[in-house]
């Protein structure tokens, strides 16, 4: 396994695979990875002749007050983690590398999805990771590139770049990967206290109970409310719980498969999660 550093590298490392008509995999990270990522790099093997594994905490999609300079950087580490699931090339860039010194003057904004659930309290953040992952794509042109459904919105805005600019990337959702007691997977969850780390799975068995309820005939607002209701209770201050189809539509028919959304705070961090949960007989 290689690690470049600059772009150059990179596209010296991927010289010869492109020449051999190769299929190249992407997983882009932010790195401090865990059981995640590294089922996505999984699938990418699967898929692909060479896997390329970005990391990078890209300043712009973090807003103020949020943790850019706290985000935990753990190259050497994930290298590790990396090395043992196969990953062919890192690209690990400095801030100046994959910005330079001359400002930038371009912006990329999705519209419409990226108006409300995180993008509503995450202002800029959307319009930040797609710019990131655009140049991204463009630095290691991949045939194929790997998402995580936890950020599921996420998935849904690198969708819609992908197919307004035509780039020629397949776009590869992996399930959530979840602990043993079902808290999906974050870097962030290591933010959390002992304490906390104990309360973080009311997120899910919410989310549970939830499907259940649904399944139940139980009404839909009330369904929510449960959820907001359970999540105070266990001390989360919650952000949104919203339902909207696998689309990020409005639910406007009720036998639809939906997905319920949650983001919500314990102590400072700031989790999400998400259940697909099939109404259709
Ligand atoms: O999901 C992430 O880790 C980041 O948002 C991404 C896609 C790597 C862009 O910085």
């Amino acid at each position: 396994m290689k690690t470049e550093t600059t772009i150059q590298g990179l596209s010296a490392s991927l010289q010869s695979a492109r020449a051999a008509r190769k299929t190249i995999g992407f997983v882009p990270t932010m790195g401090n990875l865990h059981q995640g990522h590294l089922n996505l790099v999984r699938e990418a093997k699967k898929l692909c002749d060479v896997v390329v594994v970005s990391i990078f905490v890209n300043p712009i999609q973090f807003g103020e007050g949020e943790d850019f300079e706290s985000y935990p950087r753990t190259l050497e580490q994930d290298s590790h983690l990396l090395a043992d699931v196969g990953c062919d090339i890192i690209f690990a860039p400095t801030v100046d590398q994959m910005y330079g010194k001359q400002p930038r003057l371009t912006n990329i904004s999705v519209g419409g999805i990226t108006q409300d659930l995180c993008g509503q309290s995450r202002p800029g953040h959307f319009d930040g990771v797609a710019v990131v992952v655009t140049k991204l794509f463009n630095i290691v042109q991949p045939h194929f590139a790997f998402f995580g459904q936890k950020d599921y919105q996420q998935l849904a805005v690198i969708r819609q770049l992908v197919k307004d600019l035509n780039m020629p990337i397949e776009i590869i959702g992996v399930p959530i990967a979840r602990d043993t007691d079902g808290l999906a997977l974050s870097s962030r969850n290591g933010y959390l206290t002992q304490e906390q780390r104990q309360t973080a799975p009311v997120i899910f068995q919410s989310l549970k109970q939830a499907e259940k309820d649904l399944h139940a005939g139980v009404a839909l607002s009330e369904v929510l409310q449960n959820i907001k209701a359970q999540l105070s209770d266990a001390g989360l201050v919650v952000d949104y719980v919203e339902a909207r189809q696998p689309d990020l539509q409005p639910i406007n028919v009720f036998d639809h498969d939906l997905v319920l959304f949650i983001a919500a705070k314990l102590g400072n961090t700031r989790l999400i999660d998400n259940l697909q949960i099939q109404l259709k007989t």
